[in-house]
């Protein structure tokens, strides 16, 4: 950093001396030293539009009242806002806005916590001098299929507009008309269609923006609030989940610096509803001819221990198998990990369902923090599409790409949410990312490619300091991880290449750095490493490596394996290739089964013992760029739903151990003491740590920003909220000095370091009948969350079939016409869309978990899948 940047000036508000940075605008750094500047429009994470004038200060030797929010700091500015000029400028600031303002607060959802309501007691007039008409709209009008617009509240600050423009990249609000008829609206005939929608309500000032699954739900002042991290996907947004009556009723997003800058996607911020959805299941139930019986705690868990035990007594412990552990806590993952090795005796455990990367790959390679997408020399894209799977991740990508000016360069055979950002795409056939990969690392190396494309986007990085961030998952579930993993070998040769692994589901990451994966136990050892370290810790471990879900699968339908325990997984629903999933889970003897709902895979299972849900239980979970955040337990599980690592640990002691876990915390104790890349996560570090801790927690915790618990509220829930926030408390949140000590890992296991060479995949070569399958996940897919969720439920993406227009004319079918698909392991009849961003050759489809589509077609034992698509004759 130079010296220059290091500077501060000093300027003095109402008397009060502030050193700030050169440039920060006087608004943020009032704010950054507890001066609170009345505002509307200004937003800390947009640019200023000095729209609403709610701002004005006099400045000494400027001419009238410049607005704070669109005025830099200067050394020597002296500002004052107590005074009489100023007050009176808001006192008309205040009377301007209320001309029209409905004043409906007793029905308004922002009546209690309303900016405009507060600011008008603070610094408003009193009284009006205006008794004219107000203006009149129809009211309230729905602009999404999730925002109600009432125009006749909107004040015009053009945060909503500016956050779709500027954040989202989804410009579909706007102002329209002139003077006393200006509002916001849609464009004719294109609805507000945002995975972001719902943040536009968070930020609005006053009513004019309401969320249709909140609108009337409650007051503000009955809400309990509990800061956490969302679950739905691995971004782990941090977020404030509210509650009334014991339900969840509204997850507002934090400001988290690292993770989510405040904003949430629509489906973390709504899909909490699926909580309440009908088929929650309340008590546990055992299987009785055939039929589903309530029983209690102690019946179900006896008659789970011993369908288990008979599949080991009469097959062996390698005929039992663990999925899961993808959708809960760290603490239920690592005794997961623990009960399956040391318990049970098998190693055939996977929290991914077939659709992820090998853990020593994820755990491995160096890895990359999502702040570090700012500073990169390159974003190097090779994964799904990220707003589909990891939307507040594409918010960040976009950002870095369009607002910092990080070159991104996307590899994939379909054009993603991303694209529009991309400075340079590189378009391969399905099955062939990881060949144009490796061309492409080769020629960041200085080789020549070959390609004037690739050649042109390894130019990208000319000149250009910095890491490159490689963000790495499967383009296409219709394919094997063989590309994505020649990516990630060609990229690691590359020194400065460090890694970002797209794994979808809310706590994947945390499963597969506790042990929830073949050969990998907690902390990033592997089970060769770590044996002699676990068996000390744990008493007994597997003698050898275990089997993927791929290959439990395939052992399961081939009667290998016996006994199945899914906890939080529903292979049925999500292992891409459900012909094989179905299969194994026909072939099993039995089934336990740990979670909230009755579906899918569940309705196979012998014993169901439920579970706690996100918002019900306490412990930690680790997104996606290895960062340990706290969940909070905000309400009270239906029924008599458990935490799983205390149904696991009941378990346990069935089998003669007692693993004496009485709470989620003294998990963490002993995850902290005996897992490597955990090891200094203590209780007391992760209640006062402010971002959370990444892994491994020995190279990071020096940097972890400590709060002293009491936090304060935020005047508004517009605000950014601050991350730390102990919602009620009336006190500005202390920063402590970081005052973490290093720690030692000496004595412990190795962790694993991915080092394998670069290697080639190809494809089979397509044949000209066939078009060559992709698919990818949509964010409102048919899964459990969205079909749960009432408000979301409509939104699912159904299956469908897009082809290239050469393709369909060749074919013979029109839009919307009907084809029958075949592939090797289905046939189906699915609609078609004609979609020219569907390249000539490929078929894309949306996958449809527990639903009719592509999970019927896909191979999970071919590189590629490829279809035979012909007209249906009616
Ligand atoms: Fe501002 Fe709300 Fe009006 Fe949008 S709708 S301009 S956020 S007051
Ligand atoms: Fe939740 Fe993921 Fe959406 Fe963030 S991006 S709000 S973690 S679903
Ligand atoms: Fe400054 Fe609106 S906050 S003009």
């Amino acid at each position: 950093m130079s010296e220059t940047q290091t500077e501060t000036v000093t300027i003095t508000i109402d008397g009060k001396e502030i050193e700030c940075e050169p440039g920060t605008l006087l608004i943020k750094a009032a704010q950054d030293a507890g001066v609170f500047i009345p505002r509307f429009c200004w937003h800390e994470r947009m640019k200023p539009a000095g729209m609403c004038r709610m701002c004005l200060v006099e400045v000494e030797g400027v001419r009238g009242l410049p607005p704070a929010c669109t005025t830099p700091v200067a050394d020597g500015m002296v500002v004052h806002m107590q005074q009489e000029n100023v007050e009176k400028a808001q006192d008309g600031v205040l009377e301007f806005l209320l001309i029209n303002h409905p004043l409906d607060c007793p029905v308004c959802d922002r009546g209690g916590e309303c900016p405009l309501q507060d600011q008008t007691l603070a610094f408003g007039p009193g009284e009006s001098r205006f008794v004219e008409e107000k203006r009149h709209f129809e009211k309230p009008i729905p602009i999404s299929d999730l925002v109600m617009l009432d125009r006749e509240r909107c004040i015009q600050c053009a945060r909503c507009t500016r956050f779709a423009d500027e954040i989202a990249g989804d410009p579909l609000i706007t102002f329209v008309e002139r003077g006393n008829q200006t509002q916001v609206l849609t464009f004719p005939d294109d609805p507000f269609v945002s995975y972001f929608s719902g943040n536009t309500v968070q930020i609005c000032p006053v009513g004019a923006l309401t969320a249709k699954p909140y609108r009337f739900k409650a007051r503000p002042w009955d809400l309990a609030t509990s800061e956490t991290s969302c679950q739905t996907c691995a971004v782990n947004c941090r977020g404030a989940v509210q509650s009334t009556t014991n339900e969840v009723v509204r997850f507002l997003g934090v400001d988290s610096e690292p993770v989510n800058h405040g904003w949430l996607c629509d489906k973390g911020r709504f899909g909490y509803e699926y909580l309440q959805a009908a088929d929650r299941v309340t008590e546990p139930l055992v299987r009785m001819n055939g039929e589903w019986e309530p029983k209690s705690w102690p019946e179900a868990i006896d008659a789970a221990a011993a369908g288990i035990k008979k599949s080991i007594e009469m097959h062996g412990a390698d005929s039992v198998a663990v999925l899961g552990g993808a959708r809960g806590t760290n603490e239920g993952a690592y005794v997961l990990a623990k009960f399956a090795r040391s318990v049970l005796g098998t190693d055939n455990i996977d929290a991914q369902l077939g659709d992820g990367l090998p853990a020593e790959l994820v755990l491995g390679l160096p890895g990359a923090a999502i702040s570090d997408l700012d500073t990169a020399a390159a974003i190097v894209l090779c994964a799904p599409d990220l707003k589909e799977e990891l939307p507040v991740l594409a918010l960040r990508v976009r950002r870095a790409a369009e607002e910092l000016g990080v070159p991104l360069i996307e590899i994939g055979a379909r054009d993603t949410g991303l694209t529009r950002s991309a400075h340079s795409v590189i378009r391969t056939a399905p099955g062939a990312t990881g060949v144009a990969g490796a061309k492409l690392a080769a020629a960041i190396n200085g080789q020549k490619a070959g390609s004037v494309q690739i050649d042109e986007a390894a130019a990208l990085l000319e000149g250009r300091d910095g890491n490159i961030v490689v963000i790495l998952g499967r383009p296409s579930l219709a394919e094997s991880a063989d590309s994505a993993i020649a990516v990630a070998d060609a990229f690691a040769q590359l020194e400065r290449s460090i890694f970002l692994s797209a794994l979808r589901r809310g706590n994947v990451r945390g499963a597969l750095e506790l042990g929830c994966a073949p050969g990998m136990l907690p902390g990033r050892v592997t089970l060769d490493d770590g044996r002699d370290w676990f068996t000390e810790q744990w008493g007994s471990l597997p003698a050898s490596t275990g089997l993927d879900a791929q290959g439990i699968l395939e052992a399961a339908r081939d009667g290998r394996i016996h006994a199945v325990i899914l906890m939080g997984s529903d292979p049925l629903a999500d292992f891409p290739d459900r012909t094989l999933a179905k299969e194994a889970l026909d072939g099993v003897d039995f089934v336990v089964a740990l979670d909230g709902f009755l579906t899918g895979s569940m309705r196979r299972a012998d014993v169901m013992l439920p579970a706690t849900m996100w918002s019900e239980r306490a412990g930690t979970t680790t997104n996606l760029e290895a960062r340990v955040q706290r969940l909070a337990a905000r309400v009270t599980a239906p029924g008599v739903a458990m935490d799983d690592w205390r149904i696991l640990s009941e378990l346990a002691i069935r089998f003669g151990t007692d693993f004496d876990f009485e709470s989620a915390a003294e998990v963490q104790t002993e995850i902290a003491r005996v897992a490597p890349a955990f090891v200094g996560i203590t209780n007391e570090l992760l209640a006062r740590a402010q971002d959370g801790v990444r892994l491994p927690a020995a190279e990071h915790i020096e940097d972890v920003v400590m709060t002293s618990g009491v936090g304060f509220l935020p005047e508004f829930s517009w605000e950014p909220i601050k991350p730390g926030t102990v919602f009620g408390a009336t006190e500005p949140a202390a920063e402590l000095d970081a005052d973490v000590e290093p720690v030692a890992t000496d004595g412990l296991p190795p962790m694993v370091v991915w080092t394998e060479g670069a290697r080639e995949v190809s494809a089979p070569a397509a044949d000209a009948y066939s078009l060559r399958l992709i698919v990818g996940r949509s964010l409102y897919d048919t899964g459990r969350v969205t079909s749960g969720s009432p408000s979301l439920a409509e939104l699912a993406k159904r299956a469908s079939l897009r082809i290239n227009p050469v393709d369909a004319n060749r074919i013979g079918v029109s839009n919307n016409g009907s084809v029958r698909v075949t592939s090797p392991r289905s046939s189906l009849t699915l609609p078609v869309t004609i979609d020219p961003t569907t390249a000539a050759g490929t078929a894309f489809m949306w996958f449809t978990p527990g639903a009719a589509g592509a999970p019927e077609l896909i191979d999970a034992g071919s590189v590629v899948t490829d279809l035979r698509v012909e007209t249906v004759r009616a």
